[in-house]
């Protein structure tokens, strides 16, 4: 399965994807982990990403395409069947366009564009009480998906960390950016039948049966 996860910062694209990558058995390729990845290790990819991160901005597509063209040719995904699930990827329409073209070069068009539906106002709470484990990336929240120690990775006993572009004016940042650059691709696969559309807003396991009845409908 060829699945892309849509919408704002903090509607929950991580948290899912992890689900749906252990459910299915599809490789979950995030494009905001493989960044931060390249900034910790300092590559010349992190240094050039990092700017534009903290700022809330989008990185510039030639980058961003170029890495993802390359990951999707990697051993997982050759794997799963020329599948995988894309977090936070395409983001712009040129990266739509060229994730279309990637896709044909490899005879494999996309099954579904998940669309997490969560209101703006929800965003800003959402992101500012997330905590992420350094290890594993699992993803948590201060209040509505504590782990069972305070600032403690269940699966693996790290301390857990607070991203850099979470402060409030960068999360302000990201809504915008999201609004004029990325919610147009709704309008993108509105007419291909692929669209599927969320309401994001319930609990987070009410969420993941919405679309695992979505995929299973496909087998
Ligand atoms: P990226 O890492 O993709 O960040 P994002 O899109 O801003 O989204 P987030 O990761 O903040 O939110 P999420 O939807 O994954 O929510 P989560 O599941 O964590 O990108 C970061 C940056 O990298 C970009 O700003 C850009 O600079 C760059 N970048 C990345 N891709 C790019 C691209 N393609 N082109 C150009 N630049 C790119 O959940 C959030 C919180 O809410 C958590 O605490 C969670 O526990 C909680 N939560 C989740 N679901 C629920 C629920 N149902 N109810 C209550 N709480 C919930
Ligand atoms: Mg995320």
């Amino acid at each position: 399965m060829r699945i892309v996860l849509l919408g704002p910062p903090g509607a929950g694209k991580g948290t899912q994807a992890s689900r749906i990558s252990d459910t299915y058995q599809i490789p979950h390729i995030s494009t905001g982990d493989i960044f931060r990845a390249n900034m910790k290790n300092e590559t010349p990819l992190g240094l050039k990403a990092k700017e534009y991160m903290n700022n809330g901005q989008l990185v510039p597509d030639s980058l961003v395409i170029d890495m993802v063209s390359d990951r999707l040719q990697q051993e997982d995904v050759k794997k799963a069947d020329y599948g995988y699930l894309l977090d936070g990827f395409p983001r712009t329409v040129a990266q739509a366009e060229s994730l279309d073209e990637i896709n044909k070069n490899n005879d494999g068009g996309l099954n579904f564009v998940i669309n997490l539906e969560v209101p703006f106002d929800i965003l800003i709470d959402r992101i500012s009480g997330r905590r992420i484990c350094p290890v594993c990336q699992a993803t948590y929240h201060i209040s509505n998906n504590k782990p069972k120690l305070d600032g403690i990775c269940d699966l693996d006993g790290a301390k857990l960390f607070q991203r850099e572009d979470d402060q409030e004016e960068t999360v302000k940042n990201r809504i915008k950016v999201y609004q004029d650059q990325t919610e147009p691709l709704i309008d993108y696969y509105k007419d291909s039948g692929i669209l599927v559309n969320i309401n994001g807003l319930q609990h987070m396991d009410d969420v993941f049966t919405d679309i695992k009845k979505i995929l299973d409908g496909a087998n």
